[in-house]
């Protein structure tokens, strides 16, 4: 069953084939940089029109490049949520109207869920169960998955989401957007020894995330401080320290508390190598095994959508009559 995934839940229109039985035949992603640098920020408005330009050409390229058309498509998958209405509302009227012209089935798809399987697409994917943290853009969270839509939720942020807080911190250095890999990258030239942030909610019992802190211990540090590159650098690398030392400290105790030993890293956030380096000595120490999508796929992408939407497809879930998008969708609602 060759299944066509779309994402479109924010900034990055993504376009992939999965086959279930060959495996991801195609993928690829048009990103909206240019359209938003200026603003420091994703604009809700400018995002949706943006995926309307480039959604069918991409659709399109990613055909030939799996040497297919859209008649050899048995599905169509698409996100439905959460995210910006306006910019899911383009994935979901165009992957739902070619469904029905090709008189296929289609299948609404929680973005999440398609985070937390991207790392069924590696060479080698994790066995269920396992324990998830989801660190997105709009998203941080712990979770026991035992199977497809078995999710229990250990912990969230109760505020902003990492990559947000990364994101934030990032424009209060100067630092520009996206902030995530610019911060990182400042960050290589930081001194560690200079300044130290705090690490929130990790002095009590509990799985919960609180990153809006650090965005306003950054903000006191830079007005405390000069605006030198090194100074900057060496924010950036405090900022990071802390909330890599955060998830360490709740993967830790969330592995001890389910005796999971498999560890699932997803989202936007996955992709920073000082997270990735500290949970790889904690899978040393507690003898777990940590599992991430590859850089591609950390980042919002076509094919986790494509893979999640097959999934449930094979699992016989079928989008009903007309379509609705889900902009606020609790991953604890979804089954
Ligand atoms: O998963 P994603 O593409 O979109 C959402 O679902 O939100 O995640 C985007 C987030 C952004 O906040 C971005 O700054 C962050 O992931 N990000 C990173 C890195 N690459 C992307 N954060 C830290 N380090 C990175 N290397
Ligand atoms: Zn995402």
């Amino acid at each position: 069953m060759k299944i066509l995934g779309i994402e479109t839940s924010c900034d990055d229109t993504g376009v992939a084939i999965y086959d279930t039985d060959n495996g991801l035949l195609a993928h690829g992603v048009a990103d909206q940089l240019a359209t938003h640098a200026e603003y420091g920020g994703v604009v809700p408005e400018l995002a949706a029109r943006d995926h309307i330009r480039k959604l069918s050409p991409l659709v399109q390229c990613v055909l030939d490049q799996a040497r297919l058309t859209v008649s050899d498509m048995d599905g169509v998958a698409y996100t439905r949520g959460p995210g910006l209405a306006g910019a899911l509302l383009v994935g979901a009227g165009y992957g739902r109207s070619l469904a029905w012209a090709l008189d296929i089935p289609s299948v609404g798809v929680h973005h999440m869920e398609g985070h937390l399987l991207a790392p069924m697409l590696e060479e080698n994917p994790p066995a269920f169960p396992f324990l998830a943290l989801l660190v997105s853009g709009g998203h941080t969270l712990l979770a026991d998955v035992q199977g497809l839509g078995r999710y229990r939720i250990l912990g969230e942020s109760l505020d902003d989401a990492a990559g947000e807080a990364f994101d934030k911190t990032a424009k209060l250095l100067g630092l520009g957007y996206p902030g995530g890999p610019v911060l990182a990258q400042a960050a290589e030239q930081g001194n560690p020894q200079r300044f130290r942030f705090p690490r929130p909610m990790c002095d009590r019992p509990g799985l919960d995330f609180s990153f809006s802190g650090l965005k306003t211990f950054a903000l006191t540090t830079i007005q405390n401080s000069d605006d030198s590159a090194q100074t900057v650098a060496d924010i950036a690398w405090a900022f990071q320290d802390a909330v890599a030392d955060v998830m360490v400290i709740k993967c830790r105790r969330a592995l001890q508390q389910t005796g999971h030993q498999r560890l699932v890293v997803a989202g936007g956030v996955s992709a920073n190598s000082e997270l990735r380096k500290r949970l790889a000595g904690l899978a040393a120490d507690m003898r777990a095994e940590v599992f991430y999508p590859r850089l591609a796929f950390c980042t919002d992408n076509g094919a986790m959508i494509a893979y999640a939407g097959a999934m449930r497809l094979l699992a016989g879930e079928r989008q009903g009559e007309g379509f609705d998008i889900k902009p606020r969708w609790p991953i604890s609602d979804i089954s």
